[in-house]
């Protein structure tokens, strides 16, 4: 019989990521529904203990949401066998240490991604869940917006023909600090914090691009900082030492190119703050967050080269939006529900510690490609 609810160790919920997405959009929303439905109709529960650095913040946040558990201290929390999975958010940095104890104690792992902040690390991490036989897996939560489950519909259903290019475009002006307050946290612009837009968003393109098109063989990125000084949470002005934007171009195993920009010294003049267009020989989509929209070649216009005379075709207007036919949740709830379920009767998750190690390696590799002003080889 599967238990009715399993304890959850929930590391880093007084940040961004840890406390919106994870604890009140995924487990507090999962309580909420009755729990997780399992295969036979049942039902489990999840009983978040809270876990951090600073009591108040988690006495706080557990009054607020009626928890009964908080503790500062992890070894206490992986002590506890009621507790049955670790989850981790806490900042990059200070992962691989708690994740190593939480396997250690035989505990089932989710993470944020990155795993780590190199590969070798994030292998390691992978490694050590395997030879413990704990169940493991990375947050990837890109692959259940609205907007690429149907573009992941759309490729399913053969609409592309040959897809020959992708190209992504994600970013938006985050504010120096200055005269307007930043909306991230300022060790993101901060390397020797874990910092850096390369480590934050080429382990999301990787597993995008291996979950939709092809896994990566070759990278090629500029990594760079164009905004060199910021202004921190307590206002005081701090070197911009990690990139804050990088141009990347990603080389498939089926010959697909994928070129994606990703940069906070953006402006958005998009319709989302993340878009791809996908061009295959029968049609091309652009998906975004929430809606996708389609160019079947049928409906392909014939544009002809004449700078002489102005536009008079609305490009944008032979564009279909590709309707719902659903209802979609949110993406970092869908994920949890299916890791539950694999921690309780092993359904299949393939989101785990080596395709995140997979993520990390793109980051490191896409750097390093960076400073060395070539392109790479990915391994298989
Ligand atoms: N899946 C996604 O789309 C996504 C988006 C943003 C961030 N993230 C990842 O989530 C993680 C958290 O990011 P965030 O934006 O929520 O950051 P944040 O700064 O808002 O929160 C970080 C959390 O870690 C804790 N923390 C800070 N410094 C620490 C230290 N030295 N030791 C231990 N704990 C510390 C904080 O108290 C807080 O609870 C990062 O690894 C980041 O890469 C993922």
């Amino acid at each position: 019989m599967s238990p009715r609810s399993i304890g959850v160790v929930m590391n880093g919920v007084t940040g961004r990521m840890g406390y919106r997405q994870h604890l009140v959009r995924s487990v507090l929303a999962i309580n909420e529904q009755g729990g997780v439905t399992l295969s036979d109709g049942s039902r489990v529960t999840l009983k978040p203990v809270l876990v951090g650095r600073s009591p108040e913040k988690l006495a706080r946040l557990a009054a607020e949401h009626g928890i009964a558990d908080w503790t500062t201290d992890l070894d206490a929390a992986l002590a506890d066998d009621g507790n049955l999975v670790y989850f981790d958010a806490q900042v990059t940095q200070a992962r691989v240490k708690s994740v190593l104890k939480a396997i250690d104690a035989g505990k089932h792992i989710y993470a944020e991604k990155p795993t780590a902040e190199t590969y070798e690390e994030a292998l390691a991490l992978a490694e050590a869940a395997t030879a413990r036989g704990v169940k493991n897996g990375v947050v990837q939560d890109k692959l259940f917006l609205p907007g690429l489950l149907k573009l992941k519909r759309l490729i399913d259903g053969g609409f592309f023909g040959r897809i020959l290019s992708v190209r992504g475009e994600f970013g938006y002006w985050v504010f120096e600090g200055d005269w307007q307050a930043a909306q991230r946290p300022s060790w993101n612009y901060r390397a020797e914090d874990g910092g850096g837009i390369v480590l934050d968003m080429f382990p999301h393109w990787a597993y995008v691009l291996e979950n939709l098109f092809g896994r990566v063989r070759s990278v090629y990125a500029q990594a760079v900082t164009h905004i060199p000084e910021r202004v921190d949470e307590e206002g005081r002005t701090y070197p911009a030492t990690a990139d804050d934007a990088a141009y990347g171009v990603f080389e498939l195993e089926n010959g697909i190119v994928a070129q994606i920009n990703s940069s906070w010294s953006v402006r958005v003049n998009r319709d989302e703050l993340v878009e791809f267009q996908v061009d295959g020989t029968h049609g091309s989509a652009v998906a975004g967050l929430r809606d996708c929209r389609v160019q079947h070649r049928a409906t392909t216009p014939k544009p002809v080269w004449n700078p002489d005379l102005p536009v008079t075709a609305r490009f944008r207007d032979g564009w279909q939006e590709v309707p719902d036919n659903a209802d979609f949740d949110n993406g970092f709830k869908i994920q949890w529900e299916m890791f539950v379920r694999h921690v309780i009767e092993d359904a299949p998750f393939p989101h785990d510690f080596a395709s995140g190690a997979r993520g990390v390696r793109l980051a490191e590799l896409g750097l390093r490609s960076s400073a060395e002003g070539r392109r790479l080889p990915v391994e298989p």
